[in-house]
Formats: C-alpha cells, structure tokens, sequence
C-alpha cells in the first residue's frame, strides 16, 4: 500500500470546503489523501488564510497577472503544482472556466464539488436557480472533473429537502453544510483507487458487504437511504431465516447495538450494523428509553399509551428525545456512535412519515410539524438514526477501503 497521494485544493474564495477537508485531515478521517498545497487564483482570500491556519502551504497564482491568456495561468498553475509532487487536484470553489492546461497534466485525477444534484442547475447561483425552479429537493454533487463545465462523472450526491419557506441563502446554507461531509468522503474514495470510471459513471472497485442487523423493514429502508453513497452491499437478516433477533438485554443502547451486531457478526461472518434507540420523556423520568421498542404491542398501542401517560400535561412538561447508537462490527473492529433528536411529545399523532414513535415526536427545529411530516430527504439527514450513522460514516469508510487492500 502507498501511502497517502499528495493533494492540492484550488479555490477562490470562503474556503469551506477546503476548511472541512483539513479539519478531516486533522482528526484522521481523510486516510488517503493528504492536502500539503493551497492555491488560489485571487489574493487575500479566506481559503489561504485557512490552509495557514493549518500549516499547509498557501499559494497565490493570481489570474489578473495573465490578462487574457487563460491557458498561460494554467501551466503556470501547472508548474507550481508538478514541481512539488502533487498527484490529485480538488476544485473547491475555484471560480475560473478551465482551459485546457490543467485536465492534461491531471487527467482524472482532478475533483469538483457543485451545490445541486447534477445535471439539474450547473454553473453560478444553483441554490437560486433550485429555489425558482420549485424543487423539491436539492443538494451537491461531486464530481470528477472534465472539459465541460460541471459535466464530469458523478462520484457522490448529497440530497436535500427544499422546505416551502426556503430563500437562495437559507437552501444555500443547508446544502452548504452536505457538501462539507460530501467532499471528504469523496476524495478519500477517489485518492483509495476505490472507484473507476466507466463511459460516463463512476463505479466501485468493490463494494464492502454489510449487514444491517435489524428485522425492522421500515428501519432497513431508513439505513439504506442513509448509506447511500459509500461502496456497500447490504444484507439483511432475512437471508438467515435459521436465527432468530437476540435478545436486547442490555443496560445501555451502546450495549445492545453493539451485541446485537456482535451476534450477527459471529453468525454470519459479515460486517455488521446494527442500533438501538429509544425515546425518552423528561416528565416520564426519562421512560420509556431503552424500553420503547417494547413499550406496547404494536406502534399505534405504544403511541396511545405514551399519549395517554402525558394526557392534560402542559407544554413545559412534555420535553422530550430520541437517542440513536449505532455499531459497526467487523473482524477485530467494533464502533459505536449516539445520535439525538430534541423535541417534545404532541397532544395528537400527525404525518405519513417514517415509523415508530415519529407521529407525535415533534422536533424542536421544525416546529409544529411532527417528525412523521418530514420529508424523508429532510428526515433523512436531522434523524436520531441520520446523526449517529453520520457519527460511524468514516469507519464505514475505513471498513470498505480496508477491505480493498487485503485483496
Ligand atoms: C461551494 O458551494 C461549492 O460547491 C462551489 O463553490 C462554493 C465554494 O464555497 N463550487 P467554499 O469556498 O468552499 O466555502
């Protein structure tokens, strides 16, 4: 194995981006790829007082001294980069058109990230253009990079939901905050040697078989859409019908997600996944918790009975949670990660989305609408369940990647 490929971010701006890369750097999330150079084409912007702020080395290679002659810029871009050794390019807000210079000298070995879902809405103010158009959803594509302009095969998207009351800054902020988990991820599966290009897709080299150690359809369905992107294969436990679920007798949700996972682990061979979660109730001391799966016999009985437990308490007193831990076990490895949801328990069960107690939990950032109102992609990415899994994502990453280099 070669260690990681020297990388360059090119930007001309905020610097986001290139702030979320460096910060994956920094806590050992970004494996194979390993930033050493900044360059932008303006001086005194944010992203070189970034990569400072991090001890990369911080280039300006301005445009205007090249007045009319694009291609020029290019290889003088081209020369500062060749002579340090740099294998991999990431466009990170680099406003320029692209001339020709810098495709030849790193042929799909060059990145870019885009605020929407590719092909809808390329080039500038895409967030605008999404909240005109009227979508419904919205999101960032990554991509790897070719002459046309934001036309190169996709590597990885990111949804999501655009909510009626959305303005180009408010959708622009929340896909901001997808592309900052989209790029780090896609540069670490593209600098692994984790996917090929075909024609005009990208493909993984191998996918990583996981098993999603649950019995629950709905929660299948839910830790599929959450998954999506990462080279995986996922199983179910309903190819084994031999087994029956374990049984959840732990003290705590680390403890149950993790033996869940464990056993299915052992059964099977496979990389497993499991959760457990549970919702707590300030004025029920915190109940039903760890028991909620077993609270009633059925969804609609367990909602009846926490609504009628809470019956003519006032707003103050209905506070409330949802706790998410999600496990990965593999061969010698095991992670877990917690994810919350704060809100409060609503006099009535409300909304065609999702399962389980989303009827009556309403989340205190979407206020008045009930969980089970949500939009999936926006459910999706605020969810107990969405925030841990994002928690264990880079493991799951490490896990398929791991598993590219026993081959
Ligand atoms: C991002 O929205 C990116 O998708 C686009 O330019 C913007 C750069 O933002 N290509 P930042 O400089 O990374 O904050």
């Amino acid at each position: 194995m070669t260690g990681p490929r020297a990388t360059a971010v090119l930007a001309s701006g905020r610097g986001s981006n290139l702030e979320a890369l460096l910060e994956a750097q920094r806590a050992g999330t970004l494996r194979h790829a390993r930033i050493t150079t900044v360059l932008a084409n303006r001086e005194g912007v944010r992203a070189l007082e970034v990569a400072r702020a991090h001890g990369v080395e911080a280039l300006c290679v301005p445009h205007r001294g090249f007045p009319g002659d694009r291609p020029a810029h290019e290889r003088a871009i081209v020369d500062c980069l060749k002579q340090r050794g740099i294998e991999l390019l990431v466009l990170a807000g680099y406003d320029r058109l692209l001339a020709g210079p810098l495709l030849d000298a790193f042929p799909g070995a060059m990145i870019n990230i885009h605020p929407s879902l590719l092909p809808a809405f390329p080039g500038l103010h895409a967030a605008r253009q999404a909240v005109e158009y009227g979508v419904r959803v919205a999101g960032c594509t990554v991509h790897f990079v070719t002459a046309e302009m934001d036309a190169g095969p996709v590597i990885l998207q990111r949804s999501v939901a655009v909510l009626p009351g959305d303005d180009e800054a408010a959708l622009a902020a929340r896909i901001l905050a997808e592309e900052h988990r989209a790029l780090p991820e896609a540069l670490d599966l593209v600098a692994a040697g984790a996917l090929r290009i075909e024609g005009r897709r990208v493909v993984p080299v191998r996918r990583l078989p996981l098993l999603l150690a649950t019995g629950n359809s709905h929660k299948v369905g839910e830790l599929a859409a959450l998954l999506a992107g990462l080279p995986l294969e996922l199983r179910t436990t309903r190819e084994f019908p031999a087994f029956t679920e374990p049984e959840e007798d732990g003290g705590s949700y680390e403890e149950n997600a993790l033996l869940k996972a464990r056993v299915w682990h052992e059964r099977t061979g496979l990389w497993c996944l499991a959760d457990d979660s549970g919702i707590e109730v300030d004025a029920l001391g915190g109940r039903p918790g760890l028991h909620s799966a077993r609270y009633a016999k059925t969804a609609e009985a367990r909602n009846a009975k926490l609504l009628a437990e809470l019956a003519g308490a006032p707003e103050a007193r209905r506070g409330a949670r949802f706790v998410c831990v999600a496990a990965l076990v593999g061969p010698g490895v095991e992670h877990s990660a917690r994810g919350t949801i704060e809100g409060r328990i609503a006099e009535q069960p409300r909304g065609a989305h999702g399962f389980g107690y989303d009827p009556i939990f309403v989340p205190s950032e979407f206020a008045p609408s009930h969980l089970a109102e949500l939009p999936e992609e926006l459910k999706n990415r605020v969810s107990h369940r969405a925030r841990a899994l994002d928690a264990l994502r880079s493991a799951l990453r490490a896990a398929v990647l791991g598993q590219l280099r026993e081959r």
